[in-house]
Protein backbone atom coordinates (compact mmCIF):
# COMPACT_ATOMS: atom_id res chain seq x y z
CA UNK A 1 0.00 0.00 0.00
CA UNK A 2 1.59 3.30 -1.20
CA UNK A 3 1.55 6.17 2.08
CA UNK A 4 1.13 9.66 1.65
CA UNK A 5 3.92 11.69 4.00
CA UNK A 6 2.13 13.69 6.36
CA UNK A 7 4.52 16.60 6.18
CA UNK A 8 4.32 16.71 10.17
CA UNK A 9 8.12 16.41 11.37
CA UNK A 10 8.09 13.10 13.01
CA UNK A 11 4.80 11.64 12.81
CA UNK A 12 4.89 9.52 9.61
CA UNK A 13 7.81 7.06 11.43
CA UNK A 14 4.94 6.28 13.84
CA UNK A 15 2.80 4.85 11.42
CA UNK A 16 4.68 2.58 8.69
CA UNK A 17 5.64 5.85 6.69
CA UNK A 18 2.63 8.48 6.49
CA UNK A 19 -1.10 7.87 5.62
CA UNK A 20 -2.56 4.87 3.60
CA UNK A 21 -3.47 6.25 0.53
CA UNK A 22 -6.79 7.23 -0.25
CA UNK A 23 -7.97 6.78 2.56
CA UNK A 24 -9.57 9.85 5.48
CA UNK A 25 -8.54 10.76 8.57
CA UNK A 26 -10.39 12.49 11.63
CA UNK A 27 -8.43 14.77 13.40
CA UNK A 28 -9.46 15.79 16.70
CA UNK A 29 -8.89 18.34 19.76
CA UNK A 30 -9.95 21.05 21.73
CA UNK A 31 -10.19 24.75 19.77
CA UNK A 32 -5.94 26.02 19.64
CA UNK A 33 -4.59 22.43 19.92
CA UNK A 34 -3.10 22.92 16.41
CA UNK A 35 -5.51 21.49 14.09
CA UNK A 36 -5.29 23.93 11.34
CA UNK A 37 -1.76 24.40 11.52
CA UNK A 38 -1.64 20.18 10.99
CA UNK A 39 -3.88 20.91 8.14
CA UNK A 40 -2.14 23.07 6.21
CA UNK A 41 1.24 21.52 7.10
CA UNK A 42 -0.08 18.69 5.10
CA UNK A 43 -1.25 20.31 2.42
CA UNK A 44 2.38 22.93 1.95
CA UNK A 45 4.19 20.23 2.01
CA UNK A 46 2.40 18.03 -0.22
CA UNK A 47 2.60 20.83 -2.81
CA UNK A 48 6.09 22.33 -2.29
CA UNK A 49 7.66 18.53 -0.99
CA UNK A 50 6.14 15.72 -3.16
CA UNK A 51 4.08 17.31 -5.88
CA UNK A 52 1.39 16.34 -4.28
CA UNK A 53 -1.49 18.83 -5.22
CA UNK A 54 -3.81 19.91 -2.60
CA UNK A 55 -7.80 21.33 -1.64
CA UNK A 56 -7.98 22.85 1.35
CA UNK A 57 -11.78 23.88 2.36
CA UNK A 58 -12.01 25.90 5.26
CA UNK A 59 -15.40 26.41 6.56
CA UNK A 60 -14.01 27.97 9.72
CA UNK A 61 -11.44 30.69 9.08
CA UNK A 62 -11.17 33.50 6.53
CA UNK A 63 -8.01 32.08 3.79
CA UNK A 64 -6.68 35.48 3.59
CA UNK A 65 -6.13 34.87 7.79
CA UNK A 66 -4.79 31.80 7.17
CA UNK A 67 -2.56 32.62 4.70
CA UNK A 68 -1.25 35.38 6.88
CA UNK A 69 -1.04 32.89 9.98
CA UNK A 70 1.29 30.26 8.29
CA UNK A 71 3.86 33.13 6.83
CA UNK A 72 4.61 32.73 10.34
CA UNK A 73 6.03 29.17 9.08
CA UNK A 74 7.57 30.48 6.25
CA UNK A 75 4.85 29.08 3.89
CA UNK A 76 3.89 30.90 1.40
CA UNK A 77 0.69 29.82 0.12
CA UNK A 78 0.17 32.33 -2.67
CA UNK A 79 2.74 31.44 -4.95
CA UNK A 80 1.43 27.57 -4.64
CA UNK A 81 -1.89 28.90 -5.28
CA UNK A 82 -1.04 30.94 -8.30
CA UNK A 83 0.60 27.45 -9.86
CA UNK A 84 -2.26 25.52 -9.38
CA UNK A 85 -0.35 23.24 -6.63
CA UNK A 86 -3.07 24.44 -3.50
CA UNK A 87 -6.37 25.93 -4.22
CA UNK A 88 -8.44 26.89 -0.95
CA UNK A 89 -11.92 26.82 -1.05
CA UNK A 90 -13.45 29.31 1.19
CA UNK A 91 -17.13 28.03 2.75
CA UNK A 92 -16.41 30.29 5.54
CA UNK A 93 -18.81 32.85 4.47
CA UNK A 94 -21.66 30.63 5.05
CA UNK A 95 -21.37 31.41 8.54
CA UNK A 96 -21.63 34.92 8.54
CA UNK A 97 -23.67 35.74 5.02
CA UNK A 98 -20.95 38.18 3.61
CA UNK A 99 -19.37 38.37 0.23
CA UNK A 100 -15.48 36.29 -0.58
CA UNK A 101 -12.85 37.71 -2.40
CA UNK A 102 -11.67 34.39 -2.84
CA UNK A 103 -11.97 33.04 -6.36
CA UNK A 104 -13.69 29.53 -5.18
CA UNK A 105 -16.27 30.12 -2.44
CA UNK A 106 -19.58 29.34 -2.33
CA UNK A 107 -22.66 31.82 -3.20
CA UNK A 108 -23.60 34.32 -0.52
CA UNK A 109 -27.39 33.12 -0.94
CA UNK A 110 -28.66 30.36 1.89
CA UNK A 111 -26.52 27.34 2.09
CA UNK A 112 -25.97 24.41 0.00
CA UNK A 113 -24.09 21.04 1.14
CA UNK A 114 -24.29 20.30 -2.30
CA UNK A 115 -23.11 23.06 -3.43
CA UNK A 116 -20.22 22.77 -1.91
CA UNK A 117 -19.57 19.02 -2.21
CA UNK A 118 -19.82 20.28 -6.36
CA UNK A 119 -17.50 23.31 -5.98
CA UNK A 120 -14.91 20.64 -4.27
CA UNK A 121 -15.12 18.03 -6.91
CA UNK A 122 -14.95 20.10 -9.80
CA UNK A 123 -11.40 21.73 -7.83
CA UNK A 124 -10.07 18.66 -6.95
CA UNK A 125 -10.42 17.19 -10.76
CA UNK A 126 -9.23 20.76 -11.90
CA UNK A 127 -6.03 20.55 -10.23
CA UNK A 128 -5.53 16.96 -9.87
CA UNK A 129 -5.53 17.17 -5.99
CA UNK A 130 -4.15 14.00 -3.88
CA UNK A 131 -4.79 15.78 -0.80
CA UNK A 132 -7.79 17.39 0.75
CA UNK A 133 -8.63 19.10 3.62
CA UNK A 134 -11.99 19.77 5.47
CA UNK A 135 -11.25 22.64 8.27
CA UNK A 136 -13.56 22.11 9.90
CA UNK A 137 -17.22 19.75 10.32
CA UNK A 138 -18.66 21.48 13.38
CA UNK A 139 -18.28 24.58 11.53
CA UNK A 140 -20.03 22.45 8.90
CA UNK A 141 -22.79 21.41 11.27
CA UNK A 142 -23.32 25.26 12.04
CA UNK A 143 -25.33 25.60 8.63
CA UNK A 144 -27.86 22.80 9.79
CA UNK A 145 -30.63 22.79 12.21
CA UNK A 146 -30.72 19.44 13.23
CA UNK A 147 -28.05 16.69 13.61
CA UNK A 148 -29.52 14.72 11.41
CA UNK A 149 -28.76 16.83 8.83
CA UNK A 150 -25.62 17.23 9.46
CA UNK A 151 -24.92 13.43 9.57
CA UNK A 152 -26.45 13.09 5.93
CA UNK A 153 -24.07 15.91 5.13
CA UNK A 154 -21.00 13.87 6.86
CA UNK A 155 -22.02 11.02 5.13
CA UNK A 156 -22.43 12.64 1.25
CA UNK A 157 -19.01 14.31 1.91
CA UNK A 158 -17.03 11.37 3.15
CA UNK A 159 -18.51 9.40 0.07
CA UNK A 160 -17.21 12.15 -2.42
CA UNK A 161 -13.60 12.37 -0.70
CA UNK A 162 -12.85 8.69 -1.14
CA UNK A 163 -14.50 8.53 -4.66
CA UNK A 164 -11.72 10.98 -5.36
CA UNK A 165 -9.09 9.15 -4.48
CA UNK A 166 -7.21 11.85 -2.86
CA UNK A 167 -5.88 11.36 1.00
CA UNK A 168 -7.96 13.54 3.29
CA UNK A 169 -8.25 15.06 6.62
CA UNK A 170 -11.24 16.39 8.53
CA UNK A 171 -10.81 18.24 11.16
CA UNK A 172 -13.50 17.63 14.45
CA UNK A 173 -13.66 18.74 18.36
CA UNK A 174 -13.49 16.17 21.04
CA UNK A 175 -16.50 15.76 23.05
CA UNK A 176 -15.14 16.33 26.72
CA UNK A 177 -15.56 13.84 29.03
CA UNK A 178 -17.16 11.38 26.65
CA UNK A 179 -15.16 8.56 24.37
CA UNK A 180 -16.09 10.81 21.52
CA UNK A 181 -13.72 11.66 18.80
CA UNK A 182 -16.65 13.92 16.67
CA UNK A 183 -18.86 16.34 17.21
CA UNK A 184 -22.07 14.27 15.63
CA UNK A 185 -21.38 10.96 16.80
CA UNK A 186 -20.68 9.90 12.92
CA UNK A 187 -17.23 11.51 12.17
CA UNK A 188 -15.38 8.38 13.62
CA UNK A 189 -16.89 6.06 12.17
CA UNK A 190 -16.45 7.36 8.41
CA UNK A 191 -12.87 7.75 8.50
CA UNK A 192 -9.99 5.10 8.50
CA UNK A 193 -7.78 6.81 11.07
CA UNK A 194 -8.33 8.83 14.38
CA UNK A 195 -5.42 11.36 15.54
CA UNK A 196 -6.10 13.13 18.38
CA UNK A 197 -4.11 16.48 19.41
CA UNK A 198 -4.13 17.61 23.26
CA UNK A 199 -3.25 20.84 24.81
CA UNK A 200 -3.03 21.15 28.68
CA UNK A 201 -2.79 24.96 29.56
CA UNK A 202 -0.52 24.32 32.32
CA UNK A 203 3.36 24.22 32.79
CA UNK A 204 5.88 25.90 29.86
CA UNK A 205 6.99 23.49 28.20
CA UNK A 206 5.88 19.78 26.09
CA UNK A 207 2.78 20.55 26.82
CA UNK A 208 1.28 19.10 23.61
CA UNK A 209 0.46 15.80 22.68
CA UNK A 210 -0.41 13.44 19.63
CA UNK A 211 -2.21 10.47 20.47
CA UNK A 212 -2.73 8.04 16.54
CA UNK A 213 -6.14 6.56 18.09
CA UNK A 214 -6.77 4.77 14.94
CA UNK A 215 -5.00 4.08 11.92
CA UNK A 216 -7.14 1.03 9.21
CA UNK A 217 -4.78 -1.24 7.53
CA UNK A 218 -1.79 0.57 9.68
CA UNK A 219 0.73 -0.90 12.44
CA UNK A 220 1.41 2.26 14.61
CA UNK A 221 2.24 3.69 17.95
CA UNK A 222 -0.29 3.68 20.73
CA UNK A 223 1.98 6.13 22.63
CA UNK A 224 1.27 9.84 23.44
CA UNK A 225 3.55 12.02 21.67
CA UNK A 226 5.04 15.25 22.89
CA UNK A 227 3.97 17.86 20.28
CA UNK A 228 5.73 21.02 19.34
CA UNK A 229 4.55 24.14 17.33
CA UNK A 230 8.17 25.26 16.23
CA UNK A 231 8.78 27.99 13.62
CA UNK A 232 9.09 25.64 10.83
CA UNK A 233 5.60 23.88 11.84
CA UNK A 234 4.50 20.94 13.57
CA UNK A 235 6.98 18.36 15.51
CA UNK A 236 6.20 14.91 17.00
CA UNK A 237 8.62 13.22 19.03
CA UNK A 238 8.67 10.35 21.31
CA UNK A 239 9.35 10.39 25.16
CA UNK A 240 12.87 8.59 24.80
CA UNK A 241 13.58 11.51 22.70
CA UNK A 242 12.38 14.12 24.96
CA UNK A 243 14.55 12.97 27.91
CA UNK A 244 16.95 13.15 25.79
CA UNK A 245 16.92 16.51 24.88
CA UNK A 246 16.31 17.96 28.03
N1 LIG B 1 3.84 30.76 15.15
C1 LIG B 1 3.47 30.00 16.18
N2 LIG B 1 4.38 29.47 17.02
C2 LIG B 1 4.01 28.70 18.06
N3 LIG B 1 2.74 28.41 18.35
C3 LIG B 1 1.78 28.90 17.56
C4 LIG B 1 2.09 29.71 16.42
N4 LIG B 1 0.94 30.06 15.82
C5 LIG B 1 -0.03 29.48 16.54
N5 LIG B 1 0.45 28.79 17.57
C6 LIG B 1 -0.33 28.03 18.56
O1 LIG B 1 -1.30 27.29 17.83
C7 LIG B 1 -2.61 27.59 18.30
C8 LIG B 1 -3.59 27.70 17.14
O2 LIG B 1 -3.52 26.56 16.37
P1 LIG B 1 -4.70 26.18 15.38
O3 LIG B 1 -4.13 25.24 14.41
O4 LIG B 1 -5.36 27.39 14.85
O5 LIG B 1 -5.68 25.44 16.39
P2 LIG B 1 -7.09 24.76 16.10
O6 LIG B 1 -7.31 24.79 14.62
O7 LIG B 1 -6.98 23.40 16.69
O8 LIG B 1 -8.08 25.60 16.86
C9 LIG B 1 -2.49 28.91 18.98
O9 LIG B 1 -3.45 28.99 20.02
C10 LIG B 1 -1.07 28.90 19.50
O10 LIG B 1 -1.03 28.27 20.78
MG1 LIG C 1 -8.80 25.64 13.42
Amino acid sequence: MKRIKTGIYGLDDLMEGGFPEGRSILLSGACGTGKTIFCMQYIYSGAKDYGEPGVYVTLDERPDLIREDVMRFGWDLKKLEETNKIQIIDGSIAKIGMPSQEEYALPVTGYDVDKLLLEMMRVIKRIGAKRVVIDSIPALGFNFENSNEVRKAILKLSYVLMRSGATSLMTSEIQEGTNRFGKYGVEEYVVDGVIVLHYMGIGTQSNRTLHIRKMRSTKHSEDLHPMQITQKGIKVTRIEEEYAET
